[in-house]
């Protein structure tokens, strides 16, 4: 019928292949405020590959509000990867890495490393999205003298971070590597941090771009975005690293 020619598609398109790898989401059911259960990080690793990535890294958080413990972050990790194979998901699981809240339990994780990297080579870090914690700064320093290579998650999300301030700049210079959120570029999260991560792309200060993803909310807005000609415009104009890991 003529109306379905006119209507308009609400399919997902691959265009995060060009990304390759999503190294930032929280689909290890129940160990966070990600994924439920089993079955919702199955739809949302399917999710995951309709929009075209390949392999994914699973982020769990680790913060005073979710102290996780290493060995039930693997054994639940394995299960995931098992599940996963038998409902015929085809994305690479390419590891555990963590995403660490600099927050009041960070300083002991730093005295006792124990730290999930993304691909073996770098410790994603997120700060508090409320308030700027005094003594952050140093401890990301020490983090650094004692050899880390670091990634900052969602730079956009912090009212407090001044995208015009020095602090960001210092981040860089430091040779701390930005991640903004895929959906941060489509007002998921508001406009200003739509607004903030636009700009810190532009100016070219960006090097991964991470899905963020942790329920079928997050999903939808994936799929909805995965249509969006200006996202893949921004894909084609800017390099990011993800392909690396
Ligand atoms: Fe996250």
């Amino acid at each position: 019928m003529a109306f379905h020619l006119f209507k308009k598609s609400t399919e997902p398109r691959p265009i995060f292949a060009a990304l390759g790898t999503d190294m930032h989401c929280h689909l290890i059911p129940q160990v966070d405020d990600g994924s439920k259960c089993i079955e919702e990080s199955i739809d949302c690793l399917r999710t995951l590959q309709a929009v075209g990535y390949k392999k994914v890294f699973v982020t769990p958080h680790f913060c005073s509000r979710f102290p996780n413990e290493e060995d039930d972050i693997k054994q639940r990790y394995e299960q995931l990867c098992q599940v996963a194979d038998a409902a015929g998901i085809t994305i690479e699981m390419a590891g555990i890495a963590g995403e660490y809240r600099v927050d009041s339990i960070f300083r002991a994780r730093l005295d006792s490393p124990r730290f999930f990297q993304v691909a073996g080579k770098y410790v994603l870090i997120e700060l508090s999205l409320h308030q700027q914690m005094m003594d952050a700064d140093d401890l990301i320093f020490d983090m650094q003298t004692r050899g880390y290579d670091l990634i900052l998650a969602h730079p956009e999300r912090y009212p407090y971070l001044n995208i015009d301030g020095p602090r960001i700049e210092q981040f860089l210079n430091q040779g701390i590597l930005l991640q903004v959120n895929i959906l941060s570029l489509g007002g998921f999260y508001g406009e200003e941090a739509r607004r903030r991560a636009f700009a810190i792309i532009e100016r070219g200060w960006v090097s991964f771009l991470g899905s963020d993803t942790h329920n079928t909310l997050y999903c939808q807005a994936l799929r909805d975005l995965s249509r969006s000609r200006k996202i893949e415009k921004l894909l084609e104009k800017h390099q990011f690293m993800n392909n690396t890991l």
